[in-house]
């Protein structure tokens, strides 16, 4: 009989994280497993499940639980008093439908799903592996999560080693294992045509385009990026760049940043070469029509989904080299460059080096899409999460 899984995912976007636990839960061996999602009603998450014929249990987030953030403004313990009585409802919630649904495994997707699954689960008597996708802090509130943990004996996935080391710092080592996200090499692939992107957005075919994909947040390096493209376009008339995402964040201490770009771009007067496509629905197609992905993390990234798609289209990769980054874009400079986080300059120099070397640019697009495939199937990643599974279901 196939095995019960509940995914907790309280987030009402969908970004890197969403993604990566959605690929697995539409990897997974149905034969085997029995997925269904519990997610915040009124979001996008709900027709994306639906969409792989997997149930979708919808929670209500009260506003005091959803914008609390651990690295956000609203983490101060009087925010999270606040929201004691919204996190208990919701918890009571999770555990009547644990025991009614006569789940097997809770798998957590965040921290305010970590928390409430793993009261959930102590109390349901049903095993809970926290999926950790973040670096996590030493702090008060970190260390008392971390207690619940271990009391409620959690299993934890962790996607990168440099992720891994942080949870490590909270005692948190045993039943912790790194599993990498993975991608669906078929969706992600070089064989995407990018003709229809360029041509909807007025770049013509043969202009060399620089991109970067990414949720905006000044911590993802927008406004590195831009100084950097500023440089660029003295240097190499007629570079174009594209700047992919928007800002959807809803826990507090975001606003405001897309029309700082926006200005940013126009104090440097590139008005005319970089394009603000918005939020893309469709970021393979992305992928294609752009000759270079920059990943400019100022600060370290958990994994940096947005660098192994590019790798799996075949695109080279210019990457700050920090957190899980070297990790999936590897450290010997076959399948892209790795510069300082916050170093503009050595931005821009990588950046120049792949776009005057049209071979070299293809052949680290060659290097990058062999390492998804060896190392970054969503298959493979489906696999082995399963098999923890199955070591959690025997024990
Ligand atoms: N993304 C998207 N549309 C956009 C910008 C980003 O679908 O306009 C996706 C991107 O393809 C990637 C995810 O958002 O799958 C971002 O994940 P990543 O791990 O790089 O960063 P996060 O935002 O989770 O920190
Ligand atoms: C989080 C991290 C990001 C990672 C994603 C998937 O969103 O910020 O770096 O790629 O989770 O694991």
């Amino acid at each position: 009989m196939a095995a019960r899984v509940l995914y907790l995912i309280p987030s009402g976007i969908i970004g890197g994280a969403e993604r990566s636990l959605l690929g697995l839960v539409a990897a997974l061996d149905r034969e085997r497993f029995e997925p269904m999602v519990c997610g915040p009603d009124g979001g996008p998450l709900a027709s994306v499940v639906e969409s792989l014929g997997v149930p979708f249990l919808s929670l209500h987030l009260p506003r005091e639980v959803e914008r609390l953030s651990l690295r956000g403004a609203r983490s101060s313990f009087p925010d999270a008093l606040e929201a004691v009585p919204g996190a208990l409802s919701l918890y009571k919630a999770v555990s009547s439908g644990v025991r009614e649904l006569r789940l097997d495994i809770i798998h957590t997707n965040g921290t305010k799903a970590h928390v409430i699954g793993a009261m959930a689960g102590w109390r349901q008597q049903v095993p809970v592996i926290w999926h950790i996708r973040d670096f996590v802090e030493n702090r008060v509130w970190e260390r008392s999560i971390a207690a619940l943990g271990r009391a409620a004996a959690v299993h934890i996935i962790a996607n990168s080693s440099a992720v891994a080391a942080s949870v490590e710092a909270l005692g948190l080592a045993s039943r912790m294992e790194v599993i990498p996200n993975g991608v669906d090499l078929k969706e992600f692939s070089p064989e995407v045509d990018g003709g229809g992107l360029r041509k909807e957005l007025g770049i013509p075919p043969e202009a060399c385009l620089v991109g970067m994909v990414g949720l905006f947040a000044s911590w993802k390096g927008q406004q590195e990026f831009l100084r950097s493209a500023a440089v660029l376009h003295d240097r190499c008339p007629g570079l174009l760049f594209l700047l992919v995402g928007d800002e959807v964040y809803r826990t507090d201490g975001h606003g405001a940043f897309r029309e700082t770009l926006i200005r940013q771009a126009r104090d440097h007067g590139l008005g005319e070469v970089v394009t603000f496509t918005g939020y893309r629905h469709d970021v393979p197609k992305v992928m294609a029509a752009l000759d270079v992905v920059i990943h400019a993390s100022i600060r370290p990234e958990p994994f940096g989904r947005v660098v192994l798609e590019a790798m799996a289209m075949g695109r080279p990769v210019v990457a700050t080299n920090a957190g899980g980054v070297p990790e999936v874009l590897g450290t010997d400079g076959g399948a892209g460059l790795l510069v300082p986080p916050g170093d503009v300059s050595a931005l821009t120099n990588a950046i120049m080096r792949l776009v005057r070397d049209e071979t070299l640019r293809r052949s680290m697009g060659a290097a990058g899409r062999q390492r998804a495939e060896a190392l970054f199937d969503i298959r493979f990643h489906a696999a082995r999460v399963a098999a923890l599974y199955e070591r959690v279901l025997a024990a």
